[in-house]
């Protein structure tokens, strides 16, 4: 069997010889297969590797402060890191844009801005590494859908706009579970290797219609309540995927002896294979009726709490 303490003593030798006294860019999502890359490649290579880290205001609660405890001066690791808080510049591009693949699109493109800009101060660099793996090499052999039903947005792209020799690719033959056995062997925290999948366009897919900092502080909050009581409910095992999405709906509701007007919170998980077809997980009643009651008392601008029993298909996990 093929050990990760093997993989990596012997990649970080590859990386070390090909790279030499060369520099070396990343764009950090803090995604698991970026942020055990960065992991690898400061082993590797220490302050010749620059890590350009994007917020874009549409991340978890806390996941912009977490990637920088991990990866900026406070962290364990000896890179270069920069984070650029970019929120406001996503926002005022959305301000006003309803459709979902109009938002996917802002936000992919915004994202290669920013990186370009960032990556034009740092000047030219030797390689460009990306957090390919495994199944992403499979599927782009694959050749596109006849029906795209999502644009998804990462980094895709990115090779046109900055200024470099060569890519590097170190997990490109690596499964998922690998990757993650990588991430631990290089001593990331389990709360990052273990991370759920989060789509690129974040927070800014989980908000129908329009995404404004109002929205997504709700989002966030809500979906903060679900992921702490889902952990604090000791289920046997966790969703594959849950996260709170704020429906554009508003209702009315009756708060002590006030009339509300405000948003309803939709949750979702599912349970899922390949994440190509899922259904709806069977979360217990008094767990679900917990996270309702929390996030009403809470999360101000909520007075509606609903779940989403929709399986894939005809639903897509995400609601845009
Ligand atoms: P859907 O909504 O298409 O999602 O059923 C399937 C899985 O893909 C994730 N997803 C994305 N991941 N970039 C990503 O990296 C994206 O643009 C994107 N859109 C959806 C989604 O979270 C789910 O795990």
């Amino acid at each position: 069997t093929w050990r990760m303490d093997s993989f990596v003593e012997q990649t970080i030798g590859e990386i070390r010889e090909r790279v030499g006294s060369g520099k070396v860019l990343l764009a950090l999502s803090g995604g698991v297969d970026s942020s055990v890359l960065a992991a690898l490649l400061a082993k590797a290579i220490g302050k010749q590797l620059t890590c350009v880290f994007v917020d874009h205001g549409l991340l978890r609660k806390n996941e912009g402060d977490e990637v920088e405890s991990v990866f900026g001066p406070e962290g364990s690791f000896d890179i270069n890191f920069v984070r650029v808080n970019a929120a406001e510049r996503y926002y005022a591009k959305l301000a006003g844009v309803e459709e979902p693949e109009r938002k996917r699109k802002i936000i992919g493109e915004e994202f290669i801005r920013v990186f370009e800009e960032e990556a034009k101060k740092i000047g030219t660099v030797d390689f460009l590494a990306q957090g390919t793996i495994y199944p992403d090499v499979v599927e782009s052999g694959l050749g596109g859908e006849s029906v795209v039903i999502k644009s998804h947005h990462n980094v895709g792209g990115l090779p046109d706009y900055v200024d470099f020799k060569e890519i590097i690719e170190p997990l490109r033959n690596l499964f998922k579970d690998e990757v993650r056995k990588v991430g631990l062997e290089l001593g990331l925290p389990e709360y990052l290797v273990f991370r759920q999948p989060f789509p690129g366009p974040g927070l800014g897919i989980r908000i129908i219609g329009e995404v404004t900092a109002e929205k997504v502080r709700i989002v966030q909050d809500a979906d903060y309540i679900y992921r702490t009581e889902l952990a604090e409910a000791g289920l046997a095992k966790l969703p594959d995927q849950y996260f709170a999405a704020l429906s554009n709906m508003r209702s009315v509701g009756v708060m002590g002896d006030e009339r509300t007007y405000d948003y309803a919170v939709v949750l979702r998980a599912v349970e899922t294979v390949d994440f190509m077809t899922a259904e709806a997980s069977e979360i217990p009643f008094e767990v679900l009726q917990r996270v309702m009651s929390r996030i009403i008392n809470e999360v101000k601008g909520v007075n509606r709490v609903m779940y989403d029993l929709t399986s894939k298909p005809p639903g897509t996990v995400e609601l845009e």
